[in-house]
């Protein structure tokens, strides 16, 4: 645990106004609740926090988990937790639903355990829609904040101890980063980074820049510093997060790009691979590629999000490149890093997609030969310009095109993953195979799975394996030593 003595809190005091030592004074607060109430159920106190959305998500929930551990709670399963918090995401329909139905299931738990407590957080609570929804019917909940100002935590929950009703705390917007906060890692060997927040780009369909709030970028050194402090702690793969890496740095004091941005990273010793995601075709620039191409470290894989192949309903997405530009885009990067794995996402049905326009989206997947493609139903999101579009497409018609598309992706991932079938590849052990314990499961560079014969000493280091077989999605492999 981070050692919070070097602040000098002092209880007696008032909160300080710097954002940073603030929260260590709330965190220090929170844990003498805690305790009282830890010393009153005879037991300790339990936590679980459940990640409902993308890698930008789990990296939040990691930062709450730190907080959580700080404070003294222990965590457990979510049946049994005593603090259950959901960190939602918003970003398809479905994702909400699911949200409110196992906050359903909550309810009577809460009315048998007195010390039980609900924290909702994320994406959907930005939504004003959904607090009226939580306040009206779900006012079972004890603490609700939106994505940011998730480093308050421990401020809202010493907010509840004291005034014993739901706290509700949403901001709009931040200009904010706050550093140097606690964070509990999910893996010991690798580790997410945030390097820039929010979103600018506005695409028709998407609400995140509405719940995430305007784009901006942590500061070079604050990166490189939280990337040095990992990898003392054992991190050797890190994956730098965005919702469009591309466009890192343009809003810095000192702007700087992502490709100078990655060069700095890579310099960092002990450091042996890096990941980002993800990349906007319209911002991906030469001087990314070249990076790409010349790095001994970056890895030879690139989230691509296509959404759609057709560059009349590109136009309407608001993504600003065209079918044959991205395909372009492809041919260069592929010109310069030969190896390099792709795999995008895509949406099916967006507002008037004609059978012309899929074919479009079919014939990128056949011409690009994607390692793995996310596909999506297109979910109407309140507020986005999509949302008022005509034309919404029939759902038996999407449901169509969406099991076209799937055979196609998933076939054409299957051939393109088994070229390197008889190839020995470095693999970083990730965990012990949930199928079978004598199994490992490692990952290469290019983000395969590998399953190999192991056991648990092995997570986290480098080892080299002979692909013996391809299962589609991934490989059984054997030590080479
Ligand atoms: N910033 C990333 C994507 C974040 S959201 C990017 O621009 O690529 C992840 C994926 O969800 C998107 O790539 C898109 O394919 C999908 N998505 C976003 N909004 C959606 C919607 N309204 N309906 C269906 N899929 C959607
Ligand atoms: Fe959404 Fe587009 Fe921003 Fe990605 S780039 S988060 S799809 S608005
Ligand atoms: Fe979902 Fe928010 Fe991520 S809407 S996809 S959790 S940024």
């Amino acid at each position: 645990m981070s050692d919070h003595n070097k602040y000098n809190i002092d209880l007696t005091m008032d909160p300080p106004a710097e954002d940073t030592l603030r929260q260590y004074y709330f965190i220090e607060k929170a844990k003498q609740y805690v305790k009282a109430e830890s010393e009153e159920a005879g037991r300790p106190l339990t936590a679980c926090i459940t990640t409902f959305g993308c890698q930008m998500n789990a990296r939040d929930s990691e930062k709450l988990r730190g907080i959580l551990l700080d404070i003294g709670y222990e965590e457990a399963p979510e049946e049994e937790a005593d603090f259950v918090i959901f960190n939602t995401c918003t970003v398809r329909e479905n994702a909400n639903t699911r949200v409110y139905g196992r906050l359903g299931q909550l309810k009577p738990r809460k009315k048998k355990n007195p010390h039980m407590k609900i924290g909702l957080c994320g994406c959907m609570m930005q939504e004003p829609e959904v607090i009226e929804k939580l306040k009206k019917s779900y006012s079972f909940v004890d603490i609700v904040f939106g994505t940011h100002n998730i480093y308050k935590f421990a401020e809202l929950i010493c907010q509840r101890y004291e005034s014993k009703k739901m706290v509700v705390d949403i901001w709009k917007d931040t200009d904010k980063i706050v550093e140097d906060l606690p964070n509990e890692r999910k893996y010991s060997f690798k580790s997410g980074i945030n390097i820039m927040f929010g979103c600018n780009n506005f695409c028709s369909y998407c609400i995140v820049p509405y719940v995430r709030g305007r784009e901006r970028s942590r500061k070079p050194e604050d990166i490189i510093r939280e990337i040095k402090r990992l990898v003392a702690d054992g991190v050797t793969e890190v994956m730098l997060l965005g919702q469009n890496v591309n466009s890192y740095g343009k809003t810095l004091d000192e702007p700087m790009t992502f490709a100078q941005l990655l060069t700095e990273i890579e310099k960092i010793e002990g450091l042996k691979r890096i990941r980002f995601m993800t990349s906007h075709p319209k911002d991906l620039s030469d001087e990314l590629i070249d990076v790409m191409a010349s790095s001994k470290k970056i890895c030879k894989h690139l989230h691509l999000p296509v959404q759609s192949g057709s560059t009349q309903i590109l136009e309407k997405m608001n993504r600003r490149y065209t079918k044959e530009s991205y395909l372009h885009l492809v041919e260069k990067l592929r010109a310069k890093v030969p190896d390099i794995s792709l795999t995008t996402d895509i949406i099916v049905g967006f507002p008037g997609e004609t059978e012309e326009d899929f074919e479009e989206t079919l014939d990128v997947v056949r011409k690009v030969r994607y390692d793995s493609a996310f596909t999506f139903i297109y979910s109407k999101r309140t507020g986005t310009p999509a949302a008022k579009m005509e034309n919404q497409v029939p759902a038996d018609v999407v449901k169509d095109r969406f099991d076209r598309l799937l055979a196609e992706v998933q076939s054409i991932a299957a051939e393109v993953c088994a070229v390197h079938e008889g190839t020995t590849q470095e693999v970083l052990i990730e965990s012990v195979s949930d199928h079978d314990p004598s199994m490992v499961t490692g990952r290469m560079s290019n983000n395969l799975l590998v399953h190999l014969k192991g056991d648990a000493s092995m997570i986290g280091s480098y080892v080299n394996a002979h692909l013996t077989e391809c299962k589609g999605f991934y490989y059984l492999g054997e030590l080479v030593e």
